[in-house]
């Protein structure tokens, strides 16, 4: 394919993908429409990779139009061999950049640059002047320079920890994360002005928080999933291989339990587990044993055999996430569009509103 029939076949599949937006309910509007039918995707994500838990992630797409059917597609797709960026599902990426509903001229945050792609979108939608995106990763952010400005747009690019969102072109009337903070951060509420809005990954769900004044805002959850890579304090890699080995081998006492690993995959309860545990991640299942491994950030670990469970570390992992369930399905098992969020500073909480539940984010409140 020479460079015109890539052109002429991208502006097809994005077309396509398009209809496929509008037709679902994600996109709503016509100012959304246009960015998604003009900024070409393509352009941002010149290679992906494929993920195997057992392999290293290998190039995805050997022939231009394999390449282009991937990118036009409505999937993830993971954009640096090493997992640590990736370009956003489109449907997810057009549903949170229509709950920020940003006004003509507003002047926007985002946080998580990674390929440039939705910071692309919002100068569509915005002007690039008005835009303004940070990355952790610098050479993410060098390369999403340069893709950007091949397609006329400059809005102002950061390196730095989103953590501390960006306070040199603060205020802004909204911030979009598109990497999943335990809480809000204390900074990006005193750089949103009242008024404006914050939406963020939280507890995987995407959250959509109104702004007050005081640094305060109160907001609600969408109904649909939001598994984001978290907010990492600092680009690097874990041992995985020696921390599954030390944990396997670990000796621990063994009780049984009603509990299976399948629960982590019950997408309604992860809301609920991530906002109780925001530390928790499933490890891995070892196929040849059928062990399945749960660590948390702070050491914890869980090691699941059939019905038997061995915990570890500073706490009792898997009886949190029993205790967790247990609250869950006493109320009625609500998905997570039930639940609201309160941010006041430090103290964030997500509610069932008229049961009395309440997480504080990052741990339960009895
Ligand atoms: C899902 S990707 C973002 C996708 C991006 N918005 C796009 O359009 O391609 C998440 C990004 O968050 C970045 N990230 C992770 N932790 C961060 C942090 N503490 N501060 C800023 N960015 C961070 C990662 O480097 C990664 O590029």
């Amino acid at each position: 394919m020479n460079g015109a029939m890539i052109e002429s076949e991208a502006e097809r599949l994005r077309d396509e993908l398009v209809a496929r937006l509008v037709a679902d309910g994600a996109v709503t509007s016509l100012a959304w429409q246009a960015a998604f039918a003009e900024v070409p995707r393509h352009v941002f994500v010149p290679v992906f990779y494929r993920q195997s838990p057992t392999e290293q992630p290998a190039v995805d797409a050997s022939t231009p139009s394999e390449w282009l059917e991937g990118v036009y597609s409505d999937q993830l797709l993971v954009v640096s061999p090493d997992v640590k960026s990736s370009s956003t599902v489109p449907s997810l990426m057009a549903v949170m950049l229509e709950a920020l509903d940003p006004a003509d001229g507003d002047r926007v945050l985002e946080i998580g640059t990674g390929t440039g792609y939705n910071a692309a979108l919002l100068s569509h939608r915005l002007g690039d002047r008005n835009v303004v995106s940070v990355d952790i990763a610098a050479d993410l952010v060098s390369d999403a320079k340069s893709r950007l400005a091949s397609i006329g747009y400059h809005p102002t690019l950061g390196v730095g920890d989103g953590v501390d969102g960006w306070p040199g072109e603060a205020p802004y009337d909204g911030i979009i994360a598109t990497c999943a903070p335990d809480a809000v951060p204390g900074a990006w509420l005193g750089q949103v002005r009242p008024g404006g809005r914050i939406v963020a990954p939280i507890a995987t769900g995407v959250a959509v928080i109104d702004v007050a004044p005081g640094r305060k805002g109160m907001g609600r959850f969408l109904p649909g999933g939001a598994y984001f890579m978290p907010l990492r304090a600092t680009p690097g890699q874990v041992d995985l291989g020696s921390q599954i080995a030390d944990i396997t081998s670990a000796i621990a006492p063994v009780r049984t339990t009603d509990l299976g690993e399948t629960i982590w995959f019950d997408d309604d309860f992860q809301f609920v587990l991530s906002a109780a545990l925001p530390g928790l991640r499933f490890l891995t299942k070892l196929a040849e044993s059928g062990i399945t491994i749960f660590t948390d950030a702070d050491g914890s670990w869980a090691r699941l055999d059939g019905g038997a469970v061995a915990q570890g570390g500073p706490q009792r992992l898997w009886d949190a996430v029993e205790n967790a369930h247990r609250q869950w399905d006493g109320v009625g098992r609500p998905t997570r569009d039930k639940f609201s969020i309160t941010v006041d500073g430090g103290a964030q909480h997500i509610r069932l509103d008229g049961h009395g539940v309440e997480w504080r984010l990052g741990r339960v409140i009895p």
